[in-house]
């Protein structure tokens, strides 16, 4: 069943009454997605709903980003949900979700969301965690399941929801790949074949990472950005942290995140854990 409106949401939810998860995603959705619904799924069993949200959220886009030509793919999306068994979508157009245009009151990322992706991207992760609580507060899920591949946007979320007591449960869930090893994103269509060969040099370098974590975190980073030529992508960060991306430890868990932008501009992020001996 598809709701456009919070009315619609709300008779949905009442109708069903039961445990539920939540996936929030902007559409054009791809195996990456269909993850995150099967483990949504997990969580609440057969008896259970499960939520996906599709919007695509202008609030989390700058000037200049590619808002306008974000796919969008609604027909397909509803059904890979239909497939995967999804039992409520939320669709709700803008004025649905923000009612009286560009909200007054946001959520405000603190350092973390002006570091990495919001050095880039300034606003952003406001955006997102603003349009994060009020879908959250809107379907009431006990879970809500996002994508590791978004690793910061997933760390500021589980900030957001410990820091505001919000009553809800965040799950990650692992990065899904192509057999080459590019990580699944939206953005990847945008991608020609050369691009996405070059685009291959983000996963490699992980790798790279990874297999020299026994020699310390600074051969961490310099066996990845080894993979990273010039010539290949425009590297915006490579940075190894902690697995809350607060500085990186000396041993124990860590998390190298990459972003870059490959061929005609598009930018691509990916990220692994790293085990330091
Ligand atoms: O990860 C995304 O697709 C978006 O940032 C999200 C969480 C759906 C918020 O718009």
């Amino acid at each position: 069943m598809v709701a456009r409106t919070r009315d619609q949401l709300a008779d949905a939810l009442a109708a069903a009454d039961t445990v539920s998860s939540v996936v929030m995603t902007m559409g054009a959705l791809h195996d990456g997605h269909r993850a995150l619904i099967r483990a949504a799924r997990d969580l609440v069993g057969g008896d259970g709903s499960v939520i996906v949200t599709i919007f695509v959220n202008p609030l989390q886009f700058g000037p200049g980003e590619d808002l306008e030509r974000y796919p969008r793919t609604f027909e397909s999306d509803l059904a890979a949900c239909a497939d995967e068994g999804v039992d409520l979508v939320f669709a709700p157009d803008d004025a649905e979700l923000y009612p009286g245009g560009q909200p007054v009151v946001t959520v405000e990322p603190g350092t973390l969301g002006r570091e990495l992706e919001g050095a880039v991207r300034p606003g952003h992760f406001a955006g997102v965690l603003t349009v994060v609580a009020k879908l959250l507060n809107l379907t009431v899920p006990t879970y809500a399941v996002f994508g590791e591949k978004d690793y910061q946007q997933l760390t500021l979320i589980r900030r957001m929801v410990a820091d505001l007591e919000l009553p809800y449960q965040i799950v990650g869930v692992p990065t899904v790949r192509e057999a080459d090893g590019l990580a699944l994103s939206s953005r990847n269509r945008y991608l020609s074949d050369e691009e996405h060969t070059a685009a291959l040099a983000l996963s490699r370098a992980l790798r790279a990472g990874a297999d020299a974590a026994g020699s310390g975190p600074d051969a961490v980073v310099a066996a990845a950005a080894a993979e990273l030529k010039p010539d290949a992508v425009a590297v915006d960060y490579l940075e190894l942290r902690g697995p809350r991306l607060e500085p990186a430890p000396e041993h124990g868990p860590a998390r190298l995140l990459v972003a870059a932008r490959v061929g005609r501009g598009t930018r691509l992020i990916d990220n692994a854990a790293i085990e330091l001996p």
